[in-house]
């Protein structure tokens, strides 16, 4: 087997690649034989770097360490491909939730509206970045993948790309993992936890600390404070007060529907018009991120091309950084670690479609995950997965038929959208907006 490797970050620009470098750097485990930022926005990504060559030098200044656009060289041998693209940038995340938004509708990055526009535009970039990895990567290239919307990437890479050797990831059940360890005073890697979904749409059946279960110690907790206990108060994410907002509102979700533990998007879903009386077009969540996020990382790479000195330890960014790079350490040496990723159902939960995209508990080995079998799921959980996977299916389809009248199905079968006459405005307007991005649609 070998022991170490190329890495590339594609979407090197990203806010979040500094605080994954660095993560990537402390996993003494993972050996890097040479690290990449690979972007199509040469400067935005030439600033990002300024960064990281801090972070480097600061944890490990004898790393090969190389910033590129072009993708014959940047992939050329890559072993893994860590991808977390914004197609559009925060620009067009602002763009879809203010048109949302101004339709009476929930203006969110990957619910809703917002998602299927984000989806659609980033479809065929990652169709072409498997297509990129085929060419140059080595053979046993994995791309691990956080780009969003993570659900509709995942079905459209399966249909389009069935063989390509991606794995789709998203971060939200560990923070929330990371959330129900505080709540018990215990560490995150004492729990282990069931659940099935769709990507942020999913549930936690069962957790067990050391091998206790605590399901029912959560749930009372989570009914009357949601994901929050005094230690959630340390955390970077929480501290955000539109995070803080959504862990609370995991309570309510859970005091409706006291089966199992939610996944946090639910609240886009089943307390619309909470969300939407909490929404303002003037403060959106993309905008918070420009000011906040993206303002920090900007304003460090200015401090840097002046010659200043930057405080390194602000590029944290905690769980995010830590699971992707615990995925990627399990495909490259077989650790068999359980985690939680979105692979194709085949059966795993019994009854939703074959072709679905699941987020279930898997062993990851260095061929890929293997998911655990959920069987079957109540109606409730049933119904609202089969109605999003439909919706997401049709928005897939669309893009590949380039057909309208099934973007059309799609926007109207969202539960975020009340009519077809409020998903045909938005996508007309979508469409107009994203007439750089989008495949054409007749
Ligand atoms: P960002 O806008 O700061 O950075 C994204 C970068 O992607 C930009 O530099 C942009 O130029 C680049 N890019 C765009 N199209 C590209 C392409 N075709 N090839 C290569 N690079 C391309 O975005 P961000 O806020 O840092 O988020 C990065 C991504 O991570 C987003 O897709 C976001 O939704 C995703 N994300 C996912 C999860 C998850 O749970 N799956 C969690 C957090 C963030
Ligand atoms: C979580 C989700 C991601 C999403 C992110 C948005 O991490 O799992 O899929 O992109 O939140 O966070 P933001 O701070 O950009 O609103
Ligand atoms: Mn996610």
């Amino acid at each position: 087997m070998k022991q170490e490797f190329k890495i590339v970050i594609c979407g090197g620009g990203s806010t979040y690649t500094p605080g994954i470098v660095k993560d990537l750097l402390q996993e003494k485990a993972l050996r890097i034989k040479e690290l990449w930022l690979y972007d199509i926005d040469k400067e935005r990504q030439d600033k990002v770097a300024l960064i990281v060559r801090e972070v480097i030098k600061s944890i490990c200044p004898t790393l090969a360490f190389h910033v590129s656009t072009v993708p014959g060289e940047a992939l050329l041998d890559a072993d893994f491909i860590m991808a977390q693209m914004r197609v559009g940038k925060l620009e067009m995340r602002v763009r879809d939730e203010k048109i949302a938004l101004k339709h009476g509708c929930i203006g969110q990055e990957t619910c809703g509206a917002g998602g299927m526009a984000y989806g659609m535009r980033t479809i065929y970039p990652m169709v072409e970045l498997i297509d990129l990895c085929e060419k140059y990567a080595t053979k046993d290239y994995w791309i691990v993948n956080y780009s969003n919307p993570a659900a509709i990437v995942a079905k459209a890479t399966q249909k389009l790309r069935p063989h390509a050797r991606i794995l789709n990831i998203c971060d939200m059940p560990v923070e929330i993992e990371a959330r129900m360890a505080e709540i018990l005073g215990v560490s995150i890697e004492d729990l282990e936890t069931d659940y099935f979904g769709l990507n942020h749409y999913g549930w936690f059946t069962k957790v067990r600390c050391k091998g206790e279960d605590v399901t029912e110690q959560l749930k009372n907790h989570v009914s009357e404070h949601g994901y929050l206990s005094k230690a959630s108060y340390d955390d970077a994410l929480v501290r955000d007060p539109d995070w803080l907002h959504t862990f609370q509102n995991a309570g309510k979700i859970m005091r409706l529907f006291p089966d199992y533990l939610p996944n946090t998007y639910w609240q886009y879903y089943l307390l619309g018009d909470d969300i939407l009386s909490d929404s303002d077009i003037e403060n959106t969540r993309g905008l918070q991120v420009i000011q906040n996020r993206e303002k920090k990382v900007l304003k460090a790479a200015w401090q840097l091309e002046q010659g200043h000195e930057i405080n390194l330890e602000q590029f944290y960014v905690g769980i995010h950084g830590k699971f992707i790079v615990s995925v990627v350490k399990a495909l490259a040496y077989d650790t068999r670690s359980r985690q939680l990723v979105i692979v194709p159902n085949q059966g795993i939960i019994k009854n939703l479609p074959e072709d679905a995209m699941v987020e279930v508990p898997a062993y990851l080995t260095s061929r890929g995950p293997e998911p655990i079998r959920i069987g079957s799921i109540p109606s409730f959980y049933k119904g609202l997965m089969e109605q999003q996977n439909a919706c997401e299916e049709l928005l897939v389809e669309a893009a590949i038929e380039g057909s309208y009248s099934k973007a059309l199905q799609a926007f109207t079968m969202n539960r975020t959208i009340p009519s077809a006459n409020i998903a045909k405005e938005i996508l007309d307007e979508m469409i107009e907006a994203n007439k750089e991005y989008w495949p054409e649609l007749k």
